[in-house]
C-alpha cells in the first residue's frame, strides 16, 4: 500500500477545516449530514472538533446502474436523515470525483427546505470533475488515482486504514 496522505497530515487538515467551520457557523445551530458510507470516519473526527451545537444526520447515495435507468442516476435513501426544513446544513462527503453526488445531494436538501447548505469534502480528484460544483471546504486535492482508507473502500474493504493510500496494482494485498 502506498501512503498518499499520512495520518498526521489528515489530523492537521481536519483541525483546520473544523476551525473554518467554527468561524463560519458561529452563532448558528446546524446539522452535519454525512453521505454513507465513505464519509463516516471523516465525520466522526470532524464533529469532535466543532464548537457549536449541531445535529448529525446520514444519507445514502448510490449510483443506480440498472438498464432501465440512465447510468449514473443517483438513488438517495433519506431514511436516516432528521428534519432538514429550515436548518443550516453542512454536507460531508469523502471525495469529489465527477461532482455528480455532491451537486445532486445538495439540490435535494434544498428541495427538502434546508435554510442553507455548505459542502465539505476531504478529497478532491484533480482533472475528473464533469459537473460544475464548488465545495465550500476541501481537505486535499489529489491526483486521479483510486484511493482507499480513512473511510474510503475497495470492495468494502480498507475503510479502517488511518491514512489515505493507493492500492498497488495487485489488489489482493
Ligand atoms: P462523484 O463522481 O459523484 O463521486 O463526485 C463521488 C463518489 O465516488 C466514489 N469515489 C471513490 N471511492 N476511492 C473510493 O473509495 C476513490 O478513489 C473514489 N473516487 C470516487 C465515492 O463513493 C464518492 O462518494
Amino acid at each position: 500500500m502506498n501512503v498518499l496522505i499520512p495520518e498526521e497530515a489528515i489530523r492537521e487538515r481536519v483541525s483546520e477545516i473544523a476551525a473554518a467551520v467554527n468561524a463560519d457557523f458561529h452563532g448558528r445551530t446546524f446539522t452535519v449530514v454525512g453521505i454513507l458510507t465513505g464519509s463516516l470516519v471523516f465525520l466522526a473526527d470532524l464533529v469532535r472538533r466543532l464548537e457549536h451545537r449541531h445535529q448529525i444526520g446520514l444519507l445514502e447515495a448510490s449510483s443506480y446502474r440498472g438498464t432501465a435507468t440512465t447510468p449514473g442516476t443517483l438513488v438517495l435513501n433519506t431514511g436516516l436523515l432528521p428534519e432538514v426544513r429550515g436548518r443550516h446544513i453542512l454536507l460531508l462527503d469523502d471525495i469529489l470525483d465527477t461532482g455528480a453526488t455532491l451537486s445532486q445531494v445538495t439540490a435535494h436538501l434544498v428541495e427538502l427546505g434546508a435554510a442553507s447548505v455548505k459542502t465539505c469534502v476531504l478529497l478532491r480528484k484533480i482533472g475528473r470533475q464533469t459537473v460544475p460544483f464548488e465545495p465550500d471546504y476541501v481537505g486535499f486535492a489529489i491526483p486521479d488515482k483510486f484511493v482507499v482508507g480513512y473511510g474510503l473502500d475497495f470492495n468494502d474493504d480498507y475503510r479502517h486504514l488511518p491514512f489515505i493510500g493507493v492500492l498497488p496494482d495487485d489488489t489482493s494485498v
